[in-house]
């Protein structure tokens, strides 16, 4: 049996503990928000957070969640009133929505690290979390007006 905190709740799954988080969180407690892209780590569909930081369930197997506190789209704001899910509203940043959930939480992460974050440093943290409708002028858009949100001070994780 292995324990974590899923979204504020504490869950219990029998499961063996190298399974992949990913698996563990679509199929076994059925939060399908956080997508199956390449199941490598290198495509950023399947980003949630553990203990705050941006982490690739694909590739993290559930031991490593083990009492942790895990985060997925479905937490971040269960009234999508995020202040980037409100940002990716207002610039329909989605097209076909596949890869978006991961690119809010890694976004999420980003402007912990980088209140202001410049083209640079959206550049170097979001460039793992790829996109095959070329949303990405749309997405930087976005992690702006929602950094200057959190900057006035827009509740946020
Ligand atoms: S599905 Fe995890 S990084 Fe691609
Ligand atoms: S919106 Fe389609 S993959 Fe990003």
């Amino acid at each position: 049996m292995t324990q974590f905190t899923l979204n504020g709740q504490s869950v219990t799954v029998d499961v063996a503990e190298d399974t992949p988080l990913l698996w563990v969180l679509r199929d076994v407690l059925g939060f399908k928000g956080t997508k199956f892209g390449c199941g490598i780590g290198a495509c950023g569909a399947c980003t949630v957070h553990l203990n705050g930081r941006a982490i690739r369930s694909c590739i993290i197997p559930l031991s490593d969640a083990k009492g942790g506190q895990i985060t997925t789209i479905e937490g971040l704001d269960p009234a999508g009133q995020h202040p980037l899910q409100k940002a990716w509203v207002e610039t329909q940043a989605p097209q076909c929505g596949y890869c978006q959930s991961g690119q809010i939480m890694q976004a999420a992460t980003l402007l912990k690290d980088f209140p202001n974050a410049s083209d640079a440093d959206i550049d170097a943290v979001m460039s793992g979390n790829l996109c095959r409708c070329m949303a990405y002028v749309r997405i930087r858009q976005a992690i702006k007006i929602a950094a200057a949100e959190i900057r006035n001070g827009a509740p946020h994780e």
